[in-house]
């Protein structure tokens, strides 16, 4: 067996140690080759996941990154929240790009709550009347919807295939402009019930197929011993609980969100695979000691692509944030580094990494509190190290990158206090280097 095949054997769950978007997407799609299960367990379609292989580009919302094997079976696990228009428009794109997608390849939680609607309009609502301090949420409904799930006023996909449903619906959509009327005045006019339910019943047919109790066939699949991988969105320093609240999305993106979708326990788990660039980046509101407001950031933005998935915001830049990511290995329950797009530092004659935060005179390695007020205050404290100015992309073997490159790579693992195992050069599944 080689010694990437190893890696992927067991329960593996991949997610980011960071604020998102270093590269999840690719990492499953390379691990699923080995997979035989691969299990998406939270967030929804405000995730993007940019994965490039033999078969193309995509960007998978919902759908999980192991599709592209067709050996693998694909799980949405009852933790993600859907958005039907989402779901169905993924799954006939992909078809579309010659990706098999069948029940017997892609199952749905039945568990799984639905984004309706009125779930993008609050959303957009809150965003509009916070005084200052947006969050600058994606949009697309996932605060609203998880917190109708946490009161009991969400739609499952189950209650959707139910013969009463029309009368669920109903209740519902008053109860919601009953909300509305009491938010925004008037505007839950603009919920047209017909309109609505027409659209739910259609894709209700073509999701139909695919739904199932996915518990008892995610049990077996890891009680026999077969190679599952689970597959986070976001990332743990967006943690609901653990993360710099209130800029943080509605779920758990770490190990605990895989607990909480599968009843894994965590002594159960072969290990947790942490992603993180070789750089930071964010997207959306909320501190970020480390950002870059000159022409270095902007380098980094754009040779990095850095644009968010689904909202096609820029993405903020900077310096790789030791102390940031050391409390995102904790959140997510980290054993295991992927140091990603490391090839977009290439042209950097010099590059910083943030090993410590000054706050109110002290130093600090270690963050004392999640409070986004702390993380807002600190000033970052940088080392400098000498770049590499040549062509990473193109190496396949840690011996191949430069002599500089592979000093900045053990100098992270070092800080980082967890082994780096996995280096992504390139977006392409191939241009990846096994430690
Ligand atoms: P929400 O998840 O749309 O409610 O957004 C809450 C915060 O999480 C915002 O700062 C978003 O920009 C951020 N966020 C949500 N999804 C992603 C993602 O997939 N990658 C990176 N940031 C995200």
């Amino acid at each position: 067996m080689k010694q990437h095949e190893k890696y992927w054997q067991g329960t593996n769950v991949v997610t980011d140690i960071g604020w998102g978007d270093a590269g999840k997407g690719k990492l499953v799609d390379l691990g699923a080759q080995y997979a035989d299960m691969v299990i998406r367990y939270s967030g929804g379609g405000n995730a993007g996941h940019t994965i490039r292989n033999h078969l193309g580009e995509f960007k998978n919302h919902l759908i999980p990154s192991g599709i592209f094997n067709p050996k693998t079976i694909c799980v949405i696990g009852g933790g993600v929240v859907i958005d039907l228009a989402i779901l169905v428009k993924e799954i006939e794109e992909l078809r579309t790009k010659g990706v098999t997608v069948t029940p017997q390849n892609l199952r749905i939680s039945d568990a799984s709550h639905l984004v309706m609607p009125w779930h993008k309009f609050r959303d957009g609502l809150r965003e509009k009347s916070r005084s200052g301090g947006k969050i600058g949420t994606t949009g697309q409904g996932i605060g609203p919807t998880y917190s109708d799930r946490t009161a009991r006023e969400g739609i499952r996909i189950c209650d959707l295939l139910r013969r009463d449903f029309t009368k669920i619906f109903d209740e519902t959509l008053h109860y919601q402009k009953q909300l509305l009327t009491v938010l925004d005045g008037e505007s839950h006019q603009l919920l047209n019930r017909d309109e609505i339910l027409k659209e739910l019943l259609k894709m209700r047919k073509i999701i139909a197929p695919f739904v199932v109790c996915v518990l008892p066939i995610i049990r077996e699949y890891h009680e026999r011993g077969k190679n599952v991988l689970a597959e986070g969105a976001q990332g743990a320093l967006l943690d609901l609980d653990l993360g710099g609240y209130p800029y943080v999305t509605s779920s758990n993106p770490g190990v605990v969100g895989f607990i909480k979708t599968t009843g894994i326990p965590a002594k159960e788990i072969s290990k947790v695979i942490g992603t993180t660039r070789a750089y930071t980046a964010r997207v959306g509101s909320g501190p970020m000691p480390t950002e870059l407001f000159d022409k270095i950031g902007e380098h980094i933005q754009q040779k990095g692509r850095e644009f968010g998935t689904t909202t096609g915001r820029k993405r903020r830049c900077g310096w790789l944030d030791i102390p940031a990511m050391k409390q995102g290995i904790i959140i997510a329950g980290a054993d295991s580094i992927a140091l990603t797009k490391l090839d977009v530092l290439d042209e950097l004659p010099k590059i910083k990494i943030c090993v410590a935060y000054k706050v109110g005179g002290k130093q600090y390695v270690d963050l004392p509190t999640v409070d986004a007020r702390f993380m807002e205050k600190a000033k970052p404290v940088f080392i400098t190290v000498p770049g590499w100015t040549s062509n990473t992309s193109v190496a396949r073997k840690f011996d191949t990158l430069p002599k500089e490159a592979q000093k900045y790579i053990k100098t992270v693992e070092r800080l980082l206090e967890k082994p780096i195992d996995i280096v992504s050069v390139a977006p392409e599944r191939e241009a990846t280097i096994f430690l």
